[in-house]
């Protein structure tokens, strides 16, 4: 593979895709990939999910849905190298060579490890209660995902830039006691891209239990965005745009032509069943076909392993001969 500049990010294989994640990451990661000035990489980051997740059943459906869902909206695998972190098994041999360079207190000063520290001496818990060695070290492994492929272009959400400057903290460590094997990677938020409000008007995630998913068939979608919260300004009253959770989600799926439309038509009132049902066809129509792949590939999941495995072994293409290099810079070593 030539050396253009390298994209890389990883999604967790914990649930089941959002609304939101489509429009803030999975369609921005899959334009960026067709670009002929870098090489990307997605992964599913498998390992990741056991942080947060003892469900053997989830993290394998999981993969299987995340998988499915970039496939079907139109990645192109012969132009970007989409794995299973799993399944290359020098990412969490890197770990290990990373931790021994990782400063614990780098490590404390996580934000998620700090989270739920603070969650327990309110609760009077002793300070570590129920956190994990998992917990307590991902930002080695996410490291580790980063470093393994010399990625200089990490797109993530705000939550993931402390683990980009620890990616890097980390990267500089090791470079400075064993020579400059690593670029220093950095994190791209866009702030242009578009974060969905959910259904009750608050940022789409999750822990507000607010989400609309992805696939959902089509009465379940016109459902879900009939129940999207707005006030209760009548038909024919003029309405403010920049205030509803409705415009924000036309907005993130509109043209330009169309979000100045229907900002104009807030200004003449048109009554909040009109806006959302011009929303649901919106949605829909860009969904509908990607919808039927999408159906085809979790019934045929051969298929999606198939072009993992395709994935991995592209990816063990260069992370086979970096590990062989880094265990020679860190004196693992044949003998004689
Ligand atoms: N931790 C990231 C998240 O929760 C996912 C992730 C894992 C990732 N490894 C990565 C993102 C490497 C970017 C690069 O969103």
């Amino acid at each position: 593979m030539s050396k253009k500049q390298r994209v890389l990010t990883g999604i967790t294989t914990t649930g089941t895709p959002p609304l939101g994640n489509y429009v803030g990451a999975i369609k921005p990661a899959i334009a960026a990939s067709r670009a002929d000035d870098i090489d990307s990489f997605y992964f599913l980051a498998d390992y990741h999910a056991l942080v947060k997740c003892e469900d053997p059943e989830r993290v394998q459906r999981s993969t299987l849905e995340i998988a499915a869902t970039w496939l079907a909206l139109g990645l192109d695998t012969s132009r970007s190298v989409f794995y299973r972190q799993s399944d290359v098994p020098e990412i969490p041999e890197l770990t290990w060579l990373l931790t021994c360079v990782t400063a614990k207190g780098l490590m404390n000063r996580a934000h998620a490890y700090k989270a739920s520290v603070d969650a327990n001496l309110k609760a009077e818990e002793d300070p570590d209660f129920g956190v994990t060695m998992g917990l307590y070290s991902y930002p080695v492994l996410m490291a580790a995902d980063i470093l393994m492929f010399n990625a200089k272009r990490v797109p993530v959400g705000k939550d993931q830039v402390q683990h980009l400057e620890m990616a890097r903290d980390i990267a500089q460590r090791f470079n400075h006691r064993y020579g400059e094997l690593f670029e220093l990677p950095e994190a791209e938020v866009d702030e242009h891209v578009a974060t969905l409000p959910g259904t009750d008007g608050r940022k789409m995630s999750k822990s507000y239990d607010n989400t609309i998913p992805l696939w959902l068939p089509e009465k379940k979608l016109r459902k879900a965005i009939m129940k999207i919260k707005t006030n209760s300004q009548e038909p024919g009253e003029p309405k403010d745009p920049d205030s509803a959770a409705v415009f924000s989600v036309y907005a993130a799926f509109a043209s330009p032509e169309q979000r100045a439309a229907m900002r104009q038509a807030f200004a003449d009132g048109i009554a909040w069943g009109e806006v959302k049902q011009q929303l649901f066809e919106l949605i829909n129509a860009e969904l509908t076909v990607p919808r039927e792949r999408y159906e085809a590939l979790i019934s045929d999941p051969a298929k999606v392993e198939k072009e993992l495995t395709v994935g991995a072994e592209r990816a063990r293409e260069l992370s086979r001969p970096f590990i062989a290099e880094l265990r020679e810079a860190v004196g693992i070593r044949r003998l004689g």
